[in-house]
């Protein structure tokens, strides 16, 4: 039997202001997985898109004097340019205002009224527009009565006859689920949390906003509409072709990964299982939470105007590099500070010179010693050929958890191993002495480079399919210990260039 379609998303993103780092870095994690997964050979499908809904958009809109119509498609138009500038390659972008997915919501919620999961009733309590959530009293108490999520001040909304999902009832159910697969909650410092809250018991879930006119009427009740994370969730549905292609749906799901930033978590492994438990849908098979990018010691946000865009960081370095950056400098789940001079000291430590040097030394002397092709006769050394079976089982066995950041650890480790492997080879004199076991370390390293450009492809995908140039490889999942004899190696431009070169060149270029 076929293996099913690998299916990743990221969250959908508001469109009420420009996109920046936090949001790249969750759309260029789920990018790198399921590029590592079709590396593999498995087919896969990645889905992103647009939040378009809700007071806050209608709220931003209307201060640009703009229609909410032009402000989201403007937002929508403006993610599409950021993804193919950061050399995202997904397949399906969904916006909510989409009529497909209006018309998800709409059936999903006609179901769960007719089964009577929604129900009727007076709705009073705190709700936070920034992060269209509601809270309990005591939340916001706790909060010294701000918003328990962003701080900011927190207003009180009343709704007669209001409609509220029964998720109290699916406490019980979602905490067997949680037991019986482990993998679901990712990583575990976020699972403890979610399980600590769904034993304490969960309140129904008010599903809709009266006098929000900038969303899907709740069917049959125009004086309404469905919340915004109601309508948000159910993207992962409509985005994979429920229920408008159902036999598209059902080669998807479930998903294999949903990738939310940690402050969704709850809305991801609570809500929307218990959503889909009440439309008897298979549930995910992961939702993995992953940290924050800090930006003076608070969060990258939006709402608090602290925010870099990945075209600002990319004035001094290709996206590429700010895609490895992300992955490489702090474990997929962590927090981490973001400064243009972490990138720099990650390039030069990481990129420019060991890999840099790696690809340049071993062109060079392969020019030099064997006039620009790899030697027609010798064999693969035995201690990196055992190096590069460890580093690959290390690197696929991380990806597979995404554990992003081990998974280059354990490739670095061989790209050192290279570098050393030169020093204590000295092909240099290997050469003076006409030594045969030139040959022997020469396909080895070139061995290497075609290793590592394979691998290193779903960080890096346009920067690799340079590397591959230069040695005139095919990308593809290297296998351990395999070279090629007699094969012409073009070169080309210095790979990774010192930083004092990108900035000398960027000088020039303002002149
Ligand atoms: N629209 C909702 C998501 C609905 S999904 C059904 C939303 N949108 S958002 O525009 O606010 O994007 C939030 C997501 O952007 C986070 O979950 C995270 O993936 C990413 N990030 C935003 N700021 C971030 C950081 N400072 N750091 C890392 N990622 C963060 O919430």
């Amino acid at each position: 039997m076929r293996e099913k379609i690998y299916y990743i998303t990221t969250p959908i993103y508001y469109a009420n202001a420009p996109l920046h780092i936090g949001h790249a870095y969750s759309t260029v994690a789920a990018d790198t997985a399921k590029r590592w997964q079709a590396l593999k050979g498995r087919e896969t499908f990645m889905l992103t898109g647009m939040d378009e809904h809700g007071e806050k958009i209608y709220r931003s809109a209307e201060k640009s004097g703009v229609k909410p119509e032009e402000w989201v498609d403007r937002g929508a138009a403006a993610a599409k340019e950021l993804w193919s500038f950061m050399n995202i390659s997904y397949d399906g972008f969904v916006r909510t205002t989409d009529n497909f997915h209006k018309k998800a919501v709409e059936e999903v919620f006609k179901k769960l009224l007719a089964q009577g999961d929604i129900y009727s009733a007076d709705y009073q309590g705190p709700y936070c527009v920034s992060c269209e959530t509601f809270f309990t009293e005591q939340q916001v108490k706790d909060a010294n009565g701000n918003c328990p999520d962003c701080g900011k001040k927190i207003n009180e909304i009343k709704a007669e006859s209001a409609l509220f999902f029964r998720l109290s009832s699916y406490g019980e159910k979602l905490l067997n689920f949680y037991k019986a697969n482990p993998d679901f909650l990712k990583p575990s410092e976020l699972a403890n949390k979610t399980i600590d809250t769904v034993t304490r018991g969960l309140k129904d879930l008010c599903v809709t906003r009266e006098k929000v006119t900038w969303g899907i009427s709740v069917p049959g009740d125009p004086s309404k509409t469905i919340y915004v994370w109601f309508d948000a969730l159910v993207n992962y549905l409509s985005g994979a072709g429920f229920p408008h292609d159902m036999e598209r749906f059902g080669k998807l799901w479930p998903a294999d990964c949903h990738i939310v930033g940690k402050e969704i978590y709850y809305f991801h492994t609570v809500i929307f299982p218990a959503l889909l438990m009440a439309l008897d849908l298979p549930l995910p098979k992961k939702v993995y939470g992953h940290g924050w990018w800090t930006l003076k010691n608070d969060k990258m946000s939006k709402s608090t105007g602290n925010i870099v865009t990945p075209y600002e960081v990319c004035k001094h370095f290709e996206p590429d590099i700010l895609r490895f950056f992300f992955l490489r400098e702090m474990p997929f789940g962590a927090d981490g500070a973001f400064s243009i001079d972490r990138i720099e000291e990650r390039y030069a430590a990481d990129l420019a010179n060991p890999l840099g040097n790696l690809f340049k030394r071993t062109e060079v002397m392969l020019s030099k010693y064997f006039g620009g092709k790899t030697p027609s006769d010798g064999s693969f050394d035995a201690e990196i050929f055992k190096k590069q079976t460890e580093a690959l089982q290390k690197f696929s066995s991380f990806m597979d958890e995404l554990q992003f950041h081990s998974a280059l650890n354990a490739l670095w480790e061989l790209v050192d191993a290279a570098n050393r492997f030169i020093e204590e080879k000295k092909p240099w004199v290997l050469f003076k002495e006409k030594s045969p076991r030139l040959n022997d370390v020469m396909l080895t390293l070139e061995g290497c480079l075609e290793f590592i450009t394979g691998i290193l492809s779903p960080f890096m995908p346009v920067k690799c399919a340079e590397m591959a140039s230069h040695i005139a490889a095919e990308i593809k999942l290297p296998e351990p210990g395999a070279f090629r004899k007699g094969q012409v190696i073009p070169g080309g431009e210095i790979l990774f260039p010192a930083l004092d070169i990108i900035r000398s060149g960027e000088t020039q270029n303002s002149d």
